[in-house]
């Protein structure tokens, strides 16, 4: 396995390999970013991952200083997980001159985690095409996890016409259900404990959405309240779509259950699909 910092040197690494399967990443791996990489192997011949803490998407009081950087480890994962090349770049190598040109995701970018990260997606739609640029891969994985994420770049990919498929991983959890996040790492141990609640919320609310529960906006204030009532600090828990992330019309059966909410300083986020029988 290789790993490369230079834009340069990527593109004379990647010249005559075809069938190239991409992994995005800010590193500071788990199993779920390794699940990814096997997904990418399953769908293509070359397996290239990308480790870069992308500032354009970090909010000016976000955690962009403190976010964990492991290279060393992360491509020692990598390479075990059969990855053939790592781009690593520094930020002065992917941004070398102040980025104004951008991609202006879809209006659904400023809801949800958009409207209380303002350009958050706009940071990770404009890596992702400068890095789909650059590795011009056949196929791209990215988390289930990120389920808005997934959708923006999946409208990225579309109304763009980039030459690209791209591949969403079903989202990783740890035994007692907290999807694997880097971020879990800044939790106490109390809150670690707790925020395995998140998930369960979901399910709780997807078994009475499957049991016949239709007042949505009456199960989204229900679990924001027992989320506030055990400590947490709510942002949304929302019922939307599966198709478009908007708000379910009457009879709508392909759903999706997004939350994100903070515990001490630490936001998680997850979510849960909801496929209604009828
Ligand atoms: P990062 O948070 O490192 O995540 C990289 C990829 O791993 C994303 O596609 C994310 O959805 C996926 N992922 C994270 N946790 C997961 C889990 N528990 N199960 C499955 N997949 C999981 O998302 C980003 O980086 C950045 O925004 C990026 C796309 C790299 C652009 O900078």
């Amino acid at each position: 396995m290789q790993v490369i910092a230079a834009v340069a040197e990527l593109r004379q690494r990647l010249r005559g390999e075809t069938g190239i399967a991409f992994v995005p990443t800010m590193g500071n791996l788990h199993e779920g970013h390794l699940d990814l990489v096997r997904i990418a192997r399953q769908h293509g011949k070359f397996v290239v991952a990308s480790i870069f803490v992308n500032p354009l998407q970090f909010g000016a009081n976000e955690d962009l200083a403190s976010y964990p950087r492991t290279l060393q480890q992360d491509c020692e994962k990598l390479q075990q997980c059969g990855v053939d090349v790592v781009f690593a770049p520094s930020e002065r190598e992917l941004y070398p001159q102040p980025q104004q040109v951008t991609v202006e995701p879809p209006p659904i970018a400023n809801e949800l985690c958009g409207a209380f990260r303002p350009g958050h997606f706009r940071g990770v739609a404009t890596v992702v095409l400068k890095l789909f640029n650059i590795v011009q891969p056949q196929v791209a994985v990215f988390g289930k996890k990120d389920y808005q994420q997934l959708y923006v770049v999946r409208q990225v990919a579309a109304q763009l016409n980039l030459p690209v498929e791209i591949i969403g991983g079903e989202t990783v959890r740890a035994p007692d259900g907290l999807a694997l996040s880097s971020r879990n790492q800044y939790l106490s141990a109390p809150e670690r404990t707790e925020a395995a609640f998140l998930h369960q919320m979901l399910a709780g609310m997807r078994q009475q959405m499957l049991e016949g529960a239709s007042d949505f906006a009456g199960l989204e204030r229900q679990a924001a309240q027992t989320l506030t009532g055990r400590g947490w600090q709510v942002d949304y828990v929302a019922v939307r779509t599966h198709a478009d992330l908007a708000p379910p019309e009457a009879g709508a059966r392909s759903l999706v259950i997004l939350a994100a909410a903070r515990l001490g300083k630490t936001r998680l986020i997850d979510n849960l699909e909801v496929c209604l029988e009828g």
